[in-house]
């Protein structure tokens, strides 16, 4: 499955250019199916997720083009068919084939989703929407299917805030006849993205970004071309990446608004951080403050970057505190830091941080994409060559990561390439 070596302690700088939205591009894929025409979504980011997508609508018969950083989808000659288990539950999205195809047919068979072992991940609110739209729901070892005569709008309240029910309900509702109210809807930048593609096709849709999307069933939705937002957890990422590294690094490619949480947080830590038009200069210091982290929806600080954060709060001048109020367990990172030299506890949904702990390389594993960074950015600020397994989590959602950190002067190397300027120090067992 791939390993990825860095040799730590390396001076940083430069720039690093963000990538189009992963938690766009895994909806707008599937949204593009509800057209009667070709779609184009552009600022793609190549990473596996996408490609995983990809595979499963050229297995249902949609016609694809795909180049390095768009992709033409035609959803006109799907066949709608039975998708078991199997590809879809690669990743977490495949759930937006739920929504997606029933809206366009009416009924859709598709296996539970797959995705981050982050805890349980319950889809039931997705279920409770479209059964609001009229579905009938069953699910068959596994395979939601679900089929409607005809889907009527609906007022839904959602009873947490779900960003995969918001737009799954979202991409069956275009279709439905008359309207849909999706009351405590989440407000992430990635819904509004989706909102604007499904408008761009001939949608009806008002709200996307506030707690209340107001959605009117069209019949038609045509062909457009659509951009994905820049991607804010990968931005955020590298923010937090600089901060720990001391380095003086500008992400460009951002919309900073978007990132208001993690800049503040940054800037309470005593990292310097500076905003242009479309990106964000970070400043890494010597002394950091100990903060207290709480996750939230967006605009709160997302879950996403929490376990990034804990490793730069390894290197703060005291104890913080990390709580995840998303995600009960999103703490698989923890044990792997520890490894490295990191003093954390875990204590239910919080992490308690000691700073000013000095890491070492060691062998390590990365369980999911964000715990991965997290061990990406304390390899880079360690002593010694961590080698971290696991390495396709990390590429779900990082394109490039490998050549990104090359060009801020990282000594990194996946398992099949070793950079020739490198004695591979040896790597200790982390006892
Ligand atoms: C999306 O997951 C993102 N994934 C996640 O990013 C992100 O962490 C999460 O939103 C929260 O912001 C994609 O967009 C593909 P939710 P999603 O529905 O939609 C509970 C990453 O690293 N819930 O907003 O699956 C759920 O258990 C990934 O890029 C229900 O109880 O998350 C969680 O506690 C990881 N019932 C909370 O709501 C439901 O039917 C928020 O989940 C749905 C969700």
């Amino acid at each position: 499955m791939g390993k990825l070596f860095i040799e730590g302690g390396k001076p940083l700088a430069g720039k690093i250019e963000i990538s189009g939205a992963k938690n766009s591009a895994v909806a707008l894929i599937p949204a593009a199916l509800l057209a009667d025409g070709p779609v184009v979504i552009e600022n793609l980011p190549r990473i596996q997720d996408v490609e995983i997508y990809t595979d499963i609508l050229r297995e249902m018969g949609a016609d694809l083009l795909l180049e390095d950083d768009w992709i033409e989808i035609d959803g006109r000659s799907l066949r709608p068919m039975t998708m078991p288990n199997g590809r879809v539950k690669k990743l977490r999205a495949s759930y937006y084939l739920w929504g997606a195809l029933l809206g366009k047919y009416g009924e859709v068979s598709v296996g539970l989703p797959g995705g981050c072992d982050l805890g349980p991940r319950p889809v039931d609110l997705h279920i409770k929407g479209f059964q609001a739209l009229g579905a009938r729901v069953e699910n068959k070892n596994g395979v939601m299917s679900m089929k409607a005569e005809r889907l009527r709008g609906a007022r839904i309240y959602l009873d947490l805030v779900s960003v995969g029910a918001t737009i799954n309900i979202m991409l069956a509702a275009a279709r439905a006849e008359g309207v849909t109210v999706i009351e405590n809807a989440a407000r992430e930048p990635e819904i509004v993205d989706v909102a604007t593609l499904l408008n761009n096709m001939g949608a009806n849709i008002k709200g996307a970004g506030t707690d209340v999307i107001r959605i009117e069933g069209t019949d038609h939705l045509r062909g457009c071309r659509h951009t994905i937002i820049p991607d804010r957890i990968e931005a955020g990422s590298y923010m937090i990446l600089a901060a720990a590294a001391r380095a003086d690094v500008t992400i460009e490619n951002v919309i900073p608004k978007h990132l208001e949480s993690v800049s503040a947080k940054l800037r309470e830590i005593g990292v310097v951080v500076s905003e242009e038009d479309d990106s964000i200069r970070v400043i890494g210091q010597d002394h950091y403050r100990p903060v207290d982290v709480k996750t939230a929806p967006y605009p709160g600080f997302p879950t996403d970057l929490q376990q990034p954060m804990t490793t730069l709060l390894t290197q703060v001048d005291g104890p913080s505190i990390i709580t995840d109020n998303i995600y009960g367990s999103r703490f698989r990172h923890v044990d792997e830091l520890r490894r490295m030299g990191a003093v954390i506890k875990v204590e239910g949904r919080s992490a308690v941080i000691e700073g000013g702990s000095r890491l070492f390389g060691t062998r390590v594993v990365a369980s999911d994409l964000r715990a991965g960074i997290a061990l990406v950015i304390a390899g880079l600020i360690s002593h010694g060559v961590t080698e971290i397994d696991g390495v396709h989590h990390i590429e779900r959602g990082y394109a490039n990561l490998v050549g990104k950190l090359q060009s801020l002067g990282a000594t990194v190397w996946k398992e099949s390439m070793e950079p020739e300027n490198i004695m591979r120090g040896e790597l200790t067992d982390g006892t």
